[in-house]
């Protein structure tokens, strides 16, 4: 099981900010959670508490009963794979490398540093290329392809380390409509399909709405909305969104009038 559980988190940076406030929630195995919230909210600081590239300052992130250490970084990274907005591949190598680079984390660190990959590797990257459609681009540069495709390799990359929980911080980010519409169909598809948790960071409310199983709103460090993505009514999105200090708030109205 990989269900996430997040007990009475927060987290002060180094410079004395606090950017999540006693955080409780938990993500259940197999579910599809969308993340909303402006700038700022905490939604990629929550995402790299849960991956271990940052600890809490007070309380616990679990996965499946399992607390994520520092100390357990490399058993993490098997179970736990990322997808970030802008792709983060090795440019200069081809396709099916990148995603072979998905498997270093269950690899050990000598075969990892001679970048020693077994032929097992190798089928499974061609199968996760089949998967994400790009079996024809498996040789090409990753820097030759398109956004849409890239983010395609960075799923492909993230399923070779055959994780239980697949973390996206805004992965559509950078993408054309359809684009986007595409890659959320994949992450959608692979929830319903492999039973992986999979956790996004969105910034448009309406792919939330149209995706989610669930919609976890944040704003200032702290969650102020956990529910159904039906129960986004305008007066929730208010919520989520609102700034502080701004009364009268013109932006907020006409940003959500189109929401
Ligand atoms: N390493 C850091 N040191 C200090 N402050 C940080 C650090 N990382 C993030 N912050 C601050 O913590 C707050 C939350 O940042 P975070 O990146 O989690 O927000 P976000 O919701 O992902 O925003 P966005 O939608 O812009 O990506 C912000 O105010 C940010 O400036
Ligand atoms: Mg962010």
């Amino acid at each position: 099981m990989s269900t996430i559980s997040i007990q009475s988190v927060s987290k002060c940076y180094q410079n004395g900010f606090e950017a999540l406030k006693n955080v409780n929630t938990e993500i259940h195995s197999g579910s599809f959670t969308v993340v909303l919230g402006p700038s700022g909210a905490g939604k990629s600081t929550l995402l790299r508490l849960i991956n271990g590239l940052e600890t809490p300052t007070t309380g616990a992130v679990r996965i499946g009963g399992e607390a994520v250490e520092e100390h357990k970084l490399r058993h993490i990274r098997s179970r736990v794979a990322m997808v970030f907005q802008q792709f983060n591949l090795v440019d200069r190598l081809s396709v099916v490398t990148n995603v072979l680079t998905g498997r270093l984390a269950q690899r050990s660190w000598v075969g990892s540093v001679l970048y020693l990959f077994r032929g097992e590797d190798m089928a499974i990257a061609q199968r996760v290329l089949a998967r994400v459609g790009l079996t024809d681009k498996a040789w090409s540069r990753a820097d030759k392809l398109s956004g849409g495709q890239q983010q395609r390799v960075g799923i492909a990359r993230a399923l070779a380390q055959q994780p239980k929980v697949i973390l996206a911080d805004e992965p559509v980010a950078s993408l054309d409509p359809v684009s986007s519409e595409e890659i959320m169909t994949l992450l959608r598809e692979i929830c319903d399909r492999d039973g992986i948790t999979v956790v996004v960071n969105l910034h448009q409310v309406e792919l939330a709405k149209r995706f989610a199983d669930r919609v976890i709103g944040m704003n200032g460090g702290r969650v102020v909305f956990d529910g159904p993505p039906a129960e986004l009514s305008q007066q929730t999105l208010r919520t989520i969104y609102q700034r502080e200090g701004i009364e009268d708030d013109n932006s907020l109205d006409l940003a959500l009038a189109y929401a």
